[in-house]
C-alpha cells in the first residue's frame, strides 16, 4: 500500500508537519549556536511512517488499521530523530522544544532521567502541531546514544540469537560505558569553556 493509499487526504497535511518539525530544528541548528558555543545539533533525519509499519503497531496494539486510528491511537505518524554533541545540548533542545509556540507538548518520556531497562537513553516528546492538528513524536538524544540505539534496532531483527541472555546483558554494559563517555565528554567541554 502506498502512503497516498493509506494517509489519504491527510498526507498533504502530514508532510507539512513534517516540514515543519524539519524547519523548527533547521533554525535550531543554525541559529542556535551563539558566539563561543559548539553546534548543540549534529544533524536530524524525519519520516513519515510507512503504511505497512503502522499497521502492523496498530494491530499489535489491538487498535483499527485505519487512518483515524493512526492519527488517534499512537503519535508516531510523523517522526523526527535530533542528535545533539553533548547530554546538555540535549536538554537545552528539549527545552526550545517546550517553549516552540507551533507546538503543543502532549507527553514527555525522559529515558535519560530513568533510562529503560535494557539501556536504552532518549528524551521522546509525543507533540501535535497546532497548525496541522497532526501528532508527531520528536526523539532526541546524543550521537554516543544514537550509535547505541541504531546497532541495538539492528540487532534486534537478528534471528536465531543463541545465547540471549548474554546479549542483552553485553547491551546493557555498552548502554551504561556509553553513558559514561557522554559524562566525560560533557565534563571535558565544561572545563575548556572555562579556561
Ligand atoms: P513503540 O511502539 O516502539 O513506538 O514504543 P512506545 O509507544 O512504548 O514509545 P517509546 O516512546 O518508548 O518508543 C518509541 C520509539 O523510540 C521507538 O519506535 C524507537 O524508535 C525508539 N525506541 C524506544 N525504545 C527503544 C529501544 O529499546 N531501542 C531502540 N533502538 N529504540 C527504541
Ligand atoms: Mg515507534
Amino acid at each position: 500500500m502506498t502512503f497516498e493509499e493509506f494517509y489519504r487526504e491527510d498526507y498533504a497535511k502530514l508532510k507539512a508537519a513534517r516540514a515543519t518539525l524539519e524547519a523548527i530544528a533547521e533554525e535550531m541548528k543554525n541559529g542556535g549556536v551563539s558566539g563561543e558555543d559548539l553546534q548543540p545539533i549534529v544533524y536530524y533525519c524525519s519520516r513519515i511512517k510507512r503504511p505497512d509499519s503502522m499497521k502492523r503497531k496498530l494491530a499489535l496494539r489491538g487498535f483499527p488499521t485505519t487512518l483515524e486510528s493512526a492519527l488517534t491511537n499512537v503519535y508516531d505518524a510523523v517522526g523526527i530523530r535530533i542528535i545533539c554533541s553533548f547530554a546538555s545540548d540535549v536538554l537545552s533542545i528539549v527545552e526550545k522544544l517546550e517553549n516552540e509556540p507551533d507546538i503543543e507538548i502532549i507527553e514527555k518520556k525522559d529515558y535519560l532521567l530513568h533510562p529503560k531497562p535494557n539501556g536504552y537513553r532518549s528524551i521522546h516528546l509525543c507533540v501535535r502541531l497546532k497548525e496541522y492538528g497532526i501528532p508527531a513524536e520528536i526523539q532526541i538524544r546524543t550521537i554516543a546514544m544514537d550509535f547505541w540505539a541504531t546497532l541495538e534496532h539492528q540487532l534486534k531483527y537478528k534471528k536465531n540469537i543463541s545465547d540471549e541472555n548474554l546479549i542483552k546483558s553485553e547491551l546493557k554494559r555498552c548502554a551504561d560505558e556509553i553513558a559514561s563517555v557522554d559524562l566525560s565528554m560533557q565534563t571535558i567541554r565544561e572545563i575548556i569553556k572555562t579556561v
